[in-house]
């Protein structure tokens, strides 16, 4: 078969919502470039189908950059001495979580390290307070926990729960996350959806030893634990990090994975992620156009933003409504809105 002939017939296949083997997404991942415009283009078709033209707002508050672990890839790492760490205070994480509610974004997500110093108690003082304060909806992303912990946040009244996968290589994952478990990660995910979290899983696109087989793994990974977020972004070295010096500068690759998330997936919710921008200053409207429907504008104070330093040239340093304001201006030139409404997976568009 030529291979504009397999490109059109895996894409149509794909658009259509056939499931696809792990070796057909392997191919499709591997069309030449020029096969690109067409893959975002169906999934471009699919996401105005299942989950409409809007973009889902997400404010995001990075509130400790203390972490337990040492991932080779993260600026967060405990070995990382030269990274100034910091712990937001309850009543300062609140004062934010104010400021995302006074810029009408309907959920906040509470990021860290993994940091046992905000333990289960304190964890769940911070979900209620936010409740009765602000009765924003709560998205965690606090690494791995116990699965009392896990139902306590909920019973407190988080509504969802942010765990990247990171990669379905075992290898990878364990070189990588040293001291960490590839099964032990799955099992919190399956938790998180049974207690009825909004799951989101994910994975870094561009990872040393990463093969495309690897990301069609990722993708079955997404579509097995039926995750509703998925947040898929390029791996950027950070110089303080042991991968220093690995270059990555491939959007393609990532805009890639992004689309054939969203034709595998359908209905779920998929950011533009920060690291996108990040790679290259159009990434994110190009994510937009190849399957994203949510940003997370980051709402961490100024004074703490430049030190969560996950990898290096973070975008979106400046206040939060600035962000939004200008992110409007991008949405509008691609013919999308904001919708401020809470933004739940959708079983059903209209
Ligand atoms: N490049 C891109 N993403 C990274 N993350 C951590 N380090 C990097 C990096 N160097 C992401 C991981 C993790 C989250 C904390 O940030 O996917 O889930
Ligand atoms: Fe910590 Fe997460 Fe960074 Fe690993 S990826 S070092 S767990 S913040």
């Amino acid at each position: 078969m030529s291979l504009s002939r397999l490109a059109e017939k895996l894409i149509t296949k794909a658009h259509d919502g056939n499931d696809l083997s792990r070796k057909e997404i392997v191919e499709l991942l591997s069309l030449p470039a020029k096969y690109s415009s067409d893959l975002f283009a169906a999934a471009d078709k699919v996401r105005k189908e299942q989950v409409g033209d809007e973009i889902f707002l997400r404010g995001i508050i990075e509130f400790s950059n203390y972490c337990e672990r040492n991932c080779l890839y993260c600026g967060l790492r405990k070995s990382n001495s030269k990274l100034s760490r910091y712990r937001m205070v309850e009543d300062e994480i609140i004062a934010t979580a104010q400021e995302v509610k006074k810029s009408r974004v309907p959920t906040v997500v509470l990021q860290s390290g993994e940091d046992s110093f905000y333990d289960t108690e304190t964890v769940c003082r911070l979900i209620e307070r936010i409740c009765t304060e602000t009765d924003l909806i709560i998205t965690l992303s606090l690494g791995e926990r116990s699965y009392d912990d896990f139902k306590a946040f909920q019973q407190a009244g988080a509504n969802r729960y942010l765990l990247k996968h990171e990669t379905a290589d075992k290898d990878i994952y364990h070189y990588l996350r040293p001291g960490c478990k590839w099964e032990d990660r799955l099992q919190c995910l399956r938790w998180l959806k049974e207690l009825g979290f909004e799951t989101g899983t994910g994975n870094m696109v561009g990872l040393p030893g990463q093969t495309l087989e690897t990301l069609a793994n990722d993708l079955l990974v997404m579509k097995l634990l039926n995750a509703d977020m998925l947040g898929i972004g390029p791996f950027i070295a950070h110089p303080g990090t042991p991968l220093a010096g690995i270059d990555n500068d491939d959007l393609d690759q990532v805009l890639r994975v992004i689309a054939a998330a969203r034709l595998i997936t359908r209905n779920t919710n998929i950011p533009a992620t920060t690291a996108l921008a990040t790679l290259h200053p159009q990434g994110r409207l190009q994510a937009l156009q190849a399957g994203a429907n949510v940003v997370m504008p980051d709402f961490t104070p100024d004074i703490y933003k430049n030190r969560y330093d996950i990898y290096p040239g973070r975008k979106d340093v400046g206040s939060a409504q600035d962000i939004i304001n200008k992110l409007e201006i991008d949405f509008q030139s691609i013919g999308r809105f904001i919708n401020y409404s809470a933004g739940y997976r959708q079983t059903k568009y209209h």
